[in-house]
């Protein structure tokens, strides 16, 4: 006998955006076609990044970028791209990319209405490229101020995390998946490669409150602060009522091992060190848009003192300390630094 089984209602992307159109601060349809055009130049990265291994584009592309680091082909193909769908999209007004020293007026006939600023790390983990392990695109879009009219300047970047109007990243990895929120809670979209569309599997994606991951770079032991070693000292303790010794996991691509703790729980911390007293881990594109996503999704973001979505930016580029996660493990974090690490707030 024949028998009908339920039809799965696949919600794509694209109709996602549109059901949720009215959530947005300016819903007039702007900010659902930037997401659209970041949506679509995913795939095109996906598409490389998958076949990363067979074509000519592993390896470095022979230049530094503004910070001074190595460029792959991959962290090159992936900014043209982002770039290239911002600007015929025709809702972007500039871009500040981590592989652009300045930011890039789109200055073209179907963006004279544009109002909107988009902030990207077009690459993120690059240094995981070349041996198969996940990386991702990180992006923040924020709406022009009021008062700010004419040309782009640097005052239309120059806003807190909290002013963000959409935030999210793309991890490229054993599935690749689209993440973001508007401030309404966060959304999760795995591709679909059948289909080529990226379809609703993660929704209202919440961060446990307490987990058992903690994720840091702890070859730089010796040039953390104090309050970080005695954090990291405590996640190695034995208590079986807190689930210590929590697990050490440390990726080295900031999305993955975001995005692992976002479901797991867990915390990630890159902080100053002697080194980099600011930390390596810049405000703008890396920062506030994975902070936003925290928060909406019931976790916490830090810089050790404050949080992060108020700190004032002050260029492009600048870095910060990061402490981000599930809120229970990011408030330990901060209790430790107050206590061993209070001279170094204001650094
Ligand atoms: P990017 O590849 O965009 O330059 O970012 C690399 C970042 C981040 O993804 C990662 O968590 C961190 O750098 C790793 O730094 P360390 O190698 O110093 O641990
Ligand atoms: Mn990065
Ligand atoms: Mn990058």
């Amino acid at each position: 006998m024949f028998t009908h089984k339920p039809i799965r209602r696949f919600i794509t992307l694209g109709q996602f955006i549109i059901e949720r159109q009215t959530d947005f601060p300016f819903a007039k349809g702007e900010l659902s076609r930037l997401l659209r055009d970041i949506g679509i130049a995913a795939k095109l990265v996906n598409r490389e990044v998958n076949k990363a291994g067979l074509a000519d584009i592993l390896g470095d592309m022979g230049e530094t970028n503004v910070q001074g680091e190595d460029q792959k082909k991959l962290d090159v193909y992936a900014n043209e791209q982002f770039i290239n769908a911002l600007r015929s999209g025709g809702e972007c007004m500039a871009i500040a990319s981590e592989e652009n020293e300045d930011l890039i007026d789109i200055d073209s006939a179907v963006s004279k209405d544009a109002k909107y600023v988009v902030c990207m790390d077009p690459l993120d983990g690059s240094s995981n490229i070349d041996v198969n392990v996940n990386i991702g695109t990180i992006f923040s879009i924020y709406r022009r101020p009021e008062h700010i009219s004419g040309p782009t300047t640097i005052d239309d970047f120059m806003q807190k995390g909290v002013e963000q109007v959409a935030a999210g990243y793309v991890i490229y990895g054993s599935s690749t998946m689209l993440v973001y929120t508007t401030g309404k809670g966060v959304n999760g979209f795995t591709l679909d490669p059948s289909i080529g569309e990226f379809c609703l599997s993660h929704p209202d994606m919440m961060m446990p409150k307490d987990g058992a991951i903690y994720s840091l770079n702890e070859g730089n032991h010796l040039h953390f602060p104090d309050g970080v070693k005695k954090y990291v000292k405590y996640c190695q303790e034995i208590d079986k009522s807190t689930n210590r010794p929590y697990s050490s996991r440390y990726i080295g691509s900031l999305v993955a091992d975001f995005h692992r703790n976002l479901i797991k729980g867990g915390i990630y911390i890159y902080p100053s060190t002697h080194k980099s007293p600011k930390g390596k881990l810049r405000l703008l594109y890396e920062c506030n848009p994975l902070a936003f996503i925290a928060e909406q999704a019931g976790g916490k973001a830090s810089d050790g003192f404050n949080r992060i979505l108020e700190l004032q930016p002050t260029s492009l580029h600048q870095r910060t300390p990061l402490y981000i996660g599930s809120v229970n493990m990011v408030d330990k974090a901060e209790e430790m630094m107050r206590v061993y690490s209070a001279e170094t707030a204001n650094q």
